[in-house]
């Protein structure tokens, strides 16, 4: 897509700059980025509750981390309701990821037909605020496209759907996305290999054919194998480690590790066996980013269990500035009018920094507060 190879995007990024363009201070020290058109104060708009400056983003990018958000309806939502989620988006974050609109399902829903409309917005949306992408998710056992899974293969057929799609997705975001999420959760949770519809069809080697296919496609692109379960000792992230330390030794292209990072409030790894664990997969020659942080908590939620999720968010963003490896947290949402918390886990919600309506929850001032005494800076 860069360099006019891809008049498509360019039309729909220059479209989409037309229709919404944010803008955030340190990416834009020029100023050419217009405001925003309901700021906070602004006449004739409707506030947004105030929040501490400088934003998030701001106190990241001075230390050389990104802070991002996934997002998926935010970027669609009309009216006020999508005006206040994408200011704020805008305001706080400098990355962000798609929730599901680069997933196998969303994005090949026949087998000779790619669906890249809602991808190219999220990344126009991206590019014209200063947020980097990562992509999110080339091989997974979820939402896969029912012709795929419907179907019957044989073994070089699988082999060759697996490497198409890789092929096909990374090429058409190549120099539009920082890092993919190429394999994710490709372990169970007692650590041995999940079997799925790709292991079964393609067979075990299926990881790091998908690997080299994604490095085929891109040069550059960092390329992150994603799971959860594995932010602290223990078996699954010693099978994680396995696995990468023997991908690694045989020269497979894997360049991070993505910890998914949804949490139960005060169910967290220890901060201490957080650092033990990021820096051993650091010592591999990996860069780590937290992909999916969330803290959920029981509803209703209370001042206490608030109080407790902000000391847990801060807790591993205090263990990823500590890895110099580690270069970015993304967040799963930012509202908790937008999170997959409520519907799939039932009695549990209320798992972002920010409540339904913008209002900075404990969580965010945590993180603002972390952020704004950290020094160490970093190479992204
Ligand atoms: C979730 C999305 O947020 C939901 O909207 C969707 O219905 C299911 O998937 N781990 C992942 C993400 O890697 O892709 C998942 O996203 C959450 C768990």
């Amino acid at each position: 897509m860069p360099g006019g190879r891809r008049p498509l995007l360019r039309t729909r990024l220059a479209l989409l700059a037309i229709v919404w363009v944010g803008g955030c201070g340190s990416d834009d020290p020029a100023g050419t980025i217009p405001t925003p058109p309901n700021q906070p104060g602004q006449p004739g708009q409707p506030s947004l509750p105030a929040t501490p400056t400088p934003p998030l983003r701001d106190l990241a990018a001075g230390v050389g981390l990104r802070i991002g958000a996934a997002v998926d309806q935010e970027i669609r939502l009309t009216g006020q309701a999508g005006t206040n989620a994408r200011t704020v988006l805008v305001r706080e974050f400098n990355a962000t990821t798609p929730g599901n609109v680069m997933k196998h399902d969303h994005i090949h829903p026949s087998p000779t037909t790619y669906a890249f409309q809602d991808g190219d917005s999220l990344v126009a949306f991206a590019e014209a605020n200063g947020m980097v992408v990562r992509g999110h998710t080339l091989v997974w056992h979820n939402q896969l496209a029912s012709w795929l899974t419907g179907g019957t293969w044989t073994q070089p057929q699988a082999e060759s759907l697996l490497v198409t799609h890789i092929t096909t997705v990374v090429s058409h975001y190549r120099g539009h996305v920082v890092a993919w999420d190429v394999v994710n959760e490709a372990l169970a949770d007692n650590g041995a290999r999940r079997a799925t519809f790709w292991s079964n069809a393609v067979g075990p080697a299926y990881i790091e054919k998908a690997f080299r296919a994604a490095r085929a496609a891109d040069a550059t692109v960092l390329l992150f194998y994603n799971d959860y379960n594995i932010e602290g000792t223990g078996p699954k992230a010693d099978s994680a480690y396995a696995m990468l330390s023997d991908l690694k030794s045989r020269g497979v292209p894997v360049d991070g590790i993505g910890f998914q990072a949804h949490f139960q409030v005060g169910g967290l790894p220890t901060r201490s066996d957080m650092i033990a664990n990021f820096t051993r997969f650091a010592a591999l020659g990996l860069k780590i980013h937290i992909t999916e942080l969330d803290v959920r908590v029981p509803l209703p939620a209370t001042a206490v269990s608030l109080q407790t999720q902000a000391q847990n968010y801060r807790d591993v963003v205090d263990a990823c500035r500590q890895v110099s490896a580690c270069t970015m947290v993304v967040l799963w949402g930012f509202t908790d009018a937008y999170s997959w918390v409520p519907s799939t886990f039932s009695g549990w919600g209320a798992a972002l920094p920010f409540d339904a309506s913008y209002n900075p929850k404990p969580a965010y001032q945590a993180l603002h507060d972390l952020l704004s005494t950290t020094t160490q800076s970093r190479a992204w």
